[in-house]
């Protein structure tokens, strides 16, 4: 049936030929998929072309969807979520339009569809891109079963500013870890046949250099010079295009003054020309028309055609292709090759999503939906994204003598908020929080005491106050469950004060004075300052918002069932006034040295150069509040015997590093051990340290394994003075440990 459609389409366009005049890419003799589109495009009108490049959202169906997509002009709806009228609309694009093309069907599955995951800032916690995989696989099984076959995700915008709520759904601070996590996040989502039945498409998101908007406030500018964008911000993108994404969004900020819908350097130069993507790119929504907001085009004519001539091929429901393109053309503005090239990318995922061939659902395939084997996973993963900050005394896990639990704090039973920011199809009615995992695993045999103390995270009234402090003195321990409401991270809510909102501090000191150990689980979107918090709590135990399944995950972590082994994807800071500040920053010609005298130490009238005339805030020295990396677990490693295969290398050579790992203490875990590399002197300053690899070592208590780490010393490349990726001969040192600040040393040099 499908041969025979194509055979008439083929057929038609050798009729057609010579009506159109536009060009087609060298590259598309002798490909099968390519030849399809050739013909399509030899037979689609501008009108259907340009619908091809239109994506609208869904609001209902009115008769107005049907009858653009009957007449060809839509070539993507997001948002609709409907298993029979996916169907439907999919059925009026294969039977009643002219061409028979089927729609791309887009929605915002981020960490999850139904079953949701912690949110990917909780995900890079684990450092596990197998578990990222399985996470983005159930989400893409979940989410497909109901129509959907394109998804906005993975975001790998480098994150280095937590005041900016996006921070949530990105992959943290780290180029290598984001490149690494984001590749298994789309290798999840699409697999390696983008048209199984359970395959979605990826949109790596945004393009480019998003996170680094000016204040942590979304949206906000971006100026980030070209090596540090080549550096930093694009290796996650190459790491994704080589990955297979199927797509690409544009990110919503200007850079150095050029919005990204607009960008023909990064679309066209770098994504298109440098790496050779060939599928699609999609505006991010209305940001074509936003580029008259920026002040970079006068209208929404312009708008279309300085974003199709940049190389935005979708334009996400500005409307403004449909409107304007065909002008455009006539005008001699926009060349018929380039929206032929739009439409041949748009048409080329399409066919790689197996669309044409088979585009409708089964709607019987829902029971996939809460399976119980992706719950499962979704606590694995709530469990290994689990960072624990802080246990002093070991307090935790809880052992036998426990008794008697104060549950207490906002986020003990918020089964909305602990799902986090981008659940657009989660259901908190399937949430477990703590409070009902505590209370289902140990109603039994503990007494359990529960008070909110404070009603949500952003609650200013104390009334409750005293009722908490009440339980905690009849209590063995208290379990302080804060954070921040869900509504506090995510797409424009940034925030500028990072401590716990609320009277949530006030909760804890209060409940701490009662002399009840007090043990302070966190639950946010983002780094917070909790170094008060940390500091009248025993132990902290820190869950970027852990999904649906965070309350059972949380309760097997507290009682050890499991070890927490999460690392900080992400560097916390004390106070809001030290950001940017990341692990991987480059050094100032006068480092901080320790021992600088701080703000309280300053004796009055001090001689202006008494303080050391190093880099450092007189107030917050330099350190973090928590290092990128940083994790505790229930028990303790030690590394020892760091050796090199060779410390004399060339840029064609490979580094063997091996280290020995033993477990000392008590409990069966898992490391994740960190290789950092420094590129001592260069042709540009180069950052104090940079991830290299990470690995997960299973230790049981006592055991000791040595752990090799291959290192292309091609991996050193960076762009250098010259604006070329090239290894600088010369010295380099390297760390493997536990963290992004301790671990054992050793040099190579490079010749
Ligand atoms: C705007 C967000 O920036 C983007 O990430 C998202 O995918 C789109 N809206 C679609 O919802």
């Amino acid at each position: 049936m499908k041969d025979k459609i194509f055979a008439g389409l083929l057929l038609l366009s050798i009729l057609l030929q010579g009506c159109d005049n536009q060009t087609t890419q060298a590259s598309t003799a002798g490909n099968d998929t390519e030849r399809k589109i050739d013909a399509l495009l030899k037979q689609m009108t501008l009108e259907e072309k340009v619908g091809q490049m239109n994506q609208i959202s869904f609001s209902g169906e009115n008769g107005k969807v049907r009858e653009l997509v009957c007449k060809g002009e839509v070539g993507s709806i997001l948002n609709i979520t409907d298993p029979d009228m996916i169907n439907s609309l999919q059925q009026v694009a294969m039977e009643e339009s002219r061409l028979k093309i089927p729609l791309i069907i887009g929605r915002d599955v981020i960490h999850g569809f139904k079953t949701i995951f912690p949110i990917p800032l909780g995900q890079a916690a684990s450092f596990d891109p197998q578990l990222i995989e399985d996470g983005a696989r159930i989400a893409a099984i979940e989410a497909a079963s109901t129509g959907i076959n394109w998804t906005f995700a993975p975001m790998i915008d480098i994150a280095r500013d937590p005041r900016w709520g996006r921070i949530a759904e990105s992959l943290g601070e780290d180029p290598y870890l984001t490149s690494v996590l984001g590749a298994a996040m789309i290798k999840g989502f699409q697999t390696d046949e983008l048209d199984g039945p359970t395959a979605i498409a990826a949109c790596p998101k945004h393009f480019v250099g998003y996170g680094a908007a000016e204040a942590g406030k979304d949206y906000n500018s971006t100026f980030i010079p070209e090596r540090l964008l080549r550096n930093v911000y694009l290796p996650s993108f190459e790491a994704a295009v080589k990955a297979g994404a199927a797509t690409f969004m544009t990110s919503f900020n200007d850079n150095n003054g050029v919005p990204s819908s607009g960008n023909k350097f990064i679309l066209d130069q770098v994504l298109r020309k440098e790496w050779a993507f060939d599928g699609f790119v999609v505006s991010d929504w209305t940001s074509i028309a936003e580029m008259i907001s920026h002040g970079f085009c006068k209208d929404g004519k312009e708008a279309a055609e300085k974003a199709v001539n940049a190389g935005v091929d979708m334009d996400m429901v500005s409307e403004l292709y449909v409107k304007h393109l065909k002008e455009l053309l006539q005008e001699g503005k926009v060349k018929q090759s380039t929206i032929d090239d739009a439409v041949r990318s748009i048409l080329r995922i399409k066919f790689r999503l197996g669309l044409f061939d088979n585009p409708y659902i089964s709607t019987d395939a829902k029971e996939v939906i809460y399976a119980e084997e992706h719950l499962q996973k979704a606590k694995e993963a709530a469990i290994e994204s689990a960072i624990l900050l802080k246990n002093e005394a070991n307090i935790l896990p809880l052992g036998d003598h426990i008794k008697t639990i104060a549950v207490i704090g906002p986020m003990a039973d918020a089964p909305h908020d602990q799902l986090g920011t981008w659940i657009f199809d989660g259901d908190k009615n399937h949430t477990v929080t703590p409070l009902k995992a505590l209370q289902q695993q140990y109603g039994d045999k503990i007494r359990i005491l529960y008070t909110q103390g404070t009603a949500y995270s952003r609650d200013m009234e104390t009334n409750g106050i005293p009722a908490a402090v009440s339980i905690a003195r009849s209590a063995d321990i208290v379990l302080a469950f804060v954070g921040e409401e869900s509504i506090l991270s995510g797409e424009a809510h940034s925030l500028s004060n990072l401590n716990l909102q609320g009277v949530q501090s006030e909760l804890i000191e209060a409940v701490a004075k009662t002399g009840t150990p007090v043990v302070t689980i966190v639950m946010a979107g983002r780094p917070l300052t909790i170094g008060r918090d940390a500091e009248h709590s025993k132990a902290v135990l820190f869950n970027f918002h852990p999904g649906t399944m965070g309350g059972p995950a949380i309760a097997d972590l507290l009682f050890g069932k499991a070890v927490p082994g999460g690392k900080l994807p992400v560097t916390f800071p004390k106070t809001v006034g030290q950001i940017p500040l990341y692990y991987a920053h480059n050094n100032t010609g006068r480092p901080y040295q320790g021992g600088e005298t701080l703000l309280n130490d300053i004796p009055s009238e001090a001689g202006q150069t008494s303080l050391g005339n190093t880099s450092f805030h007189l107030d917050a020295g330099v350190e973090p509040l928590y290092p990128f990396g940083y994790g505790l677990s229930y028990t303790t490693f030690e590394y020892s015997n760091l050796r090199l295969s060779n410390t004399q290398m060339t840029a064609s050579d490979v580094l063997n590093v091996s280290v020995d790992i033993t477990n000392t203490g008590n409990y069966d875990a898992t490391e994740i051990a960190q290789l950092y590399v420094q590129d001592c002197f260069a042709s540009v300053t180069r950052p104090v340290k940079e991830l290299k690899r990470f690995d997960h070592i299973p230790l049981k208590a006592g055991e000791k394994k040595t752990t090799t780490f291959t290192l292309p010393i091609a991996e050193l490349a960076f762009y250098n003075i010259d604006m070329k990726k090239i290894v600088e001969p010369g010295d380099f040192n390297l760390w493997v440990g536990p963290n992004s600040q301790e671990g054992l040393k050793a040099s190579f040099v490079v010749n």
